[in-house]
């Protein structure tokens, strides 16, 4: 089957729908291919911190009814280390900003819901195979897929962006000797449950500990959401629930606190990866999200940038459809400044609160300084609270009225 649409996009994570539903606001047609079906995309466990500019750009985008009904501001984070758990403050350091905690899973379902409401069962097609992208350096690249009901499709395009994740299939389709890549992959990887249990904290804990990382995070008033540091090769089955909650006990303890333990909902094994590729262009192929950056969980900031790199692109899309290159010639550079800023902070949050196999005494305790330093020095601090609370986002969107760019 040969369709027609303006910009092709692969992958339904937050970057492609998003994009879509920016480019509808904006009058142009998209089409999202993706190779999960509905129910997975939706029930995927993945981040749940949202940077105001994040909060602002989906309000603005009508996207935040549930969001602000159910998403929880949070004005600051605990660091612990050495026995002790300290606040850092974000509201006081940084003039007021906050985080908003409110699940990658919700954020998504907004996202679907929204989509197909405004374009119609077609406005995402799920679970395709064989996706490939083709005559990505001409004016009129190609997409292609087969659905769900087994039927080849051609889509030509104006544009396409590949939204499909760290392990998707536009990055490879560049040619080789285009991009370039810087990759560090961490001695570690995260353990996170999911638990049918209220939080025992009212901020999140990012614990330090002799036995490794430790993070409390949650969901909702009434469901948990932790992580656990464990060796790169460890797998879930060898973390029977009782394993996990042992452990979380020990590296959060502290003297008249309790870590509440309650039935276990999902449980899963995520490996460290700081990896950046650029440029995130080639001729009408736009990488967005993970498909051309990833971080480490630590600052949570791989969902943030994900949204932050397709409020740049939608404009840039807009002009470039209507003939001017410049916004487009510009996204990558845009991105990349964001995107080189995070992976410095995410890469920073990870080395001061993880052990590193191996590693001597003289590294524990340069790590236990660097706590100590950031959570004594306003000036140290304020630099936390600023990276973790984010940058605002540029270019702001047009209001409902303004459909231009
Ligand atoms: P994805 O969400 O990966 O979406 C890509 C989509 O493309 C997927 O639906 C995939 O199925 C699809 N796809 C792949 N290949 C194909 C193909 N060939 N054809 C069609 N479709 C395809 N970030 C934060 O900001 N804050 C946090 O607190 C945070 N915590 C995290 C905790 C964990 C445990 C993990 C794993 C990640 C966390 N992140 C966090 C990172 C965040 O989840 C990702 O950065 C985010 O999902 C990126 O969105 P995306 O749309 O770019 O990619
Ligand atoms: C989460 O809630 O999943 C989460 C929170 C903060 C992080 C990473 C993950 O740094």
């Amino acid at each position: 089957m040969r369709t027609r649409t303006q910009v092709g996009i692969v992958g339904a994570g937050p970057a492609g729908l998003l994009l879509s539903h920016l480019l509808a606001l904006r009058g142009i047609d998209s089409v999202v291919v993706e190779i999960r079906s509905r129910e997975h995309c939706e029930a995927r466990q993945r981040a749940g911190v949202l940077e105001d500019g994040s909060v602002a750009l989906l309000r603005d985008a009508g996207l935040a009814s549930r969001l602000d009904q159910l998403g929880l501001q949070h004005g600051g984070i605990y660091l612990q280390f050495g026995g002790v758990r300290q606040h850092i403050d974000f509201r006081e350091l940084t003039g007021g900003r906050t985080v908003t905690v409110y699940a990658q899973t919700e954020v998504v379902k907004d996202l679907i819901a929204r989509r197909l409401a405004d374009g119609g069962a077609d406005a995402i097609a799920f679970s395709c195979t064989e996706t490939e992208v083709a005559d990505l350096d001409t004016a009129s690249p190609v997409l292609r897929y087969t659905d769900a009901d087994g039927n080849r499709h051609e889509v030509s395009c104006d544009a396409i962006a590949g939204c499909d994740g760290f392990h998707g299939i536009c990055r490879p389709a560049i040619p080789p000797g285009v991009l370039t890549t810087w990759e560090r992959d961490y001695p570690y990887s995260w353990l996170g449950i999911l638990a049918d249990v209220p939080p025992s904290t009212d901020e999140l804990i990012y614990a330090h500990h002799s036995e490794g990382f430790a993070l409390h995070s949650l969901r909702s008033p009434a469901v948990s959401r932790l992580y656990l540091q464990v060796d790169p090769d460890e797998v879930a089955e060898s973390w029977p629930d009782e394993r996990v909650w042992d452990e979380l006990s020990r590296r959060f303890e502290l003297p008249g606190w309790t870590l509440q333990r309650g039935p276990v909902l999902d449980k899963s094994i995520t490996p460290m990866r700081s990896f950046v590729s650029a440029p995130m262009r080639y001729g009408r192929l736009f990488l967005a999200g993970d498909a051309a950056h990833i971080v480490p969980p630590t600052g949570a900031k791989g969902l943030n940038l994900a949204l932050a790199d397709v409020a740049v692109l939608a404009p840039a899309l807009d002009a470039l459809l209507h003939g001017d290159e410049k916004l487009a010639d510009a996204y990558s550079a845009t991105c990349l400044d964001r995107v080189w800023r995070s992976t410095h902070f995410s890469w920073w949050m990870t080395t001061m609160l993880h052990r590193t196999p191996g590693a001597d005494e003289m590294a524990t305790q340069l790590q236990l300084s660097q706590l100590r330093y950031v959570t004594s020095s306003r000036a140290a601090a304020t630099s936390l609270a600023e990276n973790y609370t984010g940058w605002p986002l540029l270019p702001r969107l047009p209001s409902d009225a303004d459909h231009s760019y």
